[in-house]
């Protein structure tokens, strides 16, 4: 029997070493089928969906794609998966996660939808009628069932319905409902790639279910729609803009003691000091090799180096889209500050996105990312 970490292999078999949240089965050595795979990534199969939902039903944690960034989902229901998330990500216990759903009836489980008023009823059924599933999170009055530790305490709770077919499917072979925050450690940059989870968590995860590159990139947009007007805590992949074409003005920021990791001055950020800029400063950003740039468009990356003498031009740059594409730049956006936290560098500066659409959620992260504040 060799044991590795909190797997247990026996004949090359995996066994769970933690007790079982089920009380109908036994406590310990529960065969968790057929994962023998001693680096925990693994591509997306009808097999492996089924390994990982298994896990997740024993109580295991599981990494798995969204079409925003990847997740660490455990069991919604299972306070002790959900305090495995906690550790993982050595993240606060008053941060409330997620809570991800595939099927419209499940939202009725998590969140109390009775004691919505009528104006609130309505918004909910315009947003998540034009917005699911996708890049959006609800948050609602929660249902009992759900665990305190799943919302921080709070009376109310998260809930997304991601637009990412292996996820749905994950969802729909476990619970129906899977916990999940973005899978990075507590305060650094949110994963886009499984390569990206397991270099952050690595052997603390059992499974990491490997979608290639995120679609968007950037977390969904948490929208409260139980506190009064419709309030923006996050901005995220759908854009303010389309959520008021929707349902009429909504405000952004958060409300007195609204607790949201996302909020916090420092958040997103990536190993290597960040200060950000924008196009009317671009000309005074220094260049050299103990700094690295990250341009928004081509077009700025050009007009810096136009200033620059040509045999000058060895410095570490990157671009988040060349034509300016806020789409682009957003999906491109966690990757690349990923990257160039290898390079040798002591410095990154950062140019903001245009103020509008997925721009704002762009420089909400770039903002909360950098160590100098503009
Ligand atoms: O795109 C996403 O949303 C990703 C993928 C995996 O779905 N998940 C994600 O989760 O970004 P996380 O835990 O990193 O961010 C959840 C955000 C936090 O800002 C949290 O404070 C907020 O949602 N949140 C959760 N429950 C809340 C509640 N009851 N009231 C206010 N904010 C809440
Ligand atoms: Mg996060």
């Amino acid at each position: 029997m060799k044991v590795c970490g909190k797997r247990i292999f026996l004949n090359g078999e995996k066994y769970w070493s933690s007790p079982s949240p089920y009380p109908l089965t036994p406590t310990c050595l529960l065969p968790c089928t057929l994962y023998t795979n001693p680096m925990p990534q693994l591509p997306i199969t009808d097999e492996t969906l089924r390994q990982a939902a298994d896990v997740l039903l024993r109580g295991g944690l599981v990494a798995f794609p969204t079409e925003t960034v990847y997740g660490l989902g455990g069991d919604a229901f299972n306070p002790s998966a959900l305090a495995k998330i906690f550790e993982t990500k050595k993240r606060p216990r008053f941060d409330p996660l997620i809570i991800h759903i595939a099927a419209m009836d499940t939202l009725e489980i998590i969140g109390d939808l009775s004691v919505l008023n009528t104006a609130e009823r309505k918004i909910l059924d315009k947003v998540t009628g034009e917005f699911w599933p996708g890049p959006l999170t609800v948050i609602l009055p929660k249902q009992k069932a759900v665990p305190g530790l799943a919302t921080g305490g709070l009376q109310t709770v998260a809930v997304r319905y991601p637009a990412h077919d292996a996820a749905q499917r994950l969802i729909e072979l476990s619970s129906g409902a899977i916990a999940a925050p973005s899978a990075n450690p507590f305060g650094y940059l949110s994963p886009t790639t499984a390569r990206h989870v397991a270099d952050a968590l690595g052997e603390n995860v059992d499974i990491i279910l490997d979608g290639g590159s995120t679609h968007i990139g950037l977390e969904s947009t948490v929208l409260d729609i139980c506190q009064g007007q419709p309030r923006v805590l996050r901005p995220g992949g759908t854009s303010k803009e389309s959520i008021e074409a929707i349902i009429g003005e909504v405000s952004s920021g958060s409300v007195d003691k609204v607790l949201s990791p996302g909020m916090l001055p420092s958040h997103y950020a990536p190993k290597i000091p960040l200060t950000v800029f924008d196009r009317r400063t671009l000309s005074s950003i220094p260049g050299d090799k103990t700094k690295a740039i990250l341009f928004f468009d081509g077009d700025s990356r050009d007009t810096w180096l136009a200033g620059r003498l040509p045999d000058n031009n060895a410095f570490p740059l990157a671009v988040l889209s060349n034509t300016g594409d806020l789409r682009e730049a957003a999906a491109k956006l966690f990757e690349t500050l990923h990257d160039m936290e290898k390079f040798d560098v002591r410095q990154i500066y950062a140019q903001f996105a245009p103020e509008h659409g997925l721009g704002i959620a762009i420089n909400d992260r770039l903002r909360r990312a950098s160590s100098v504040k503009p």
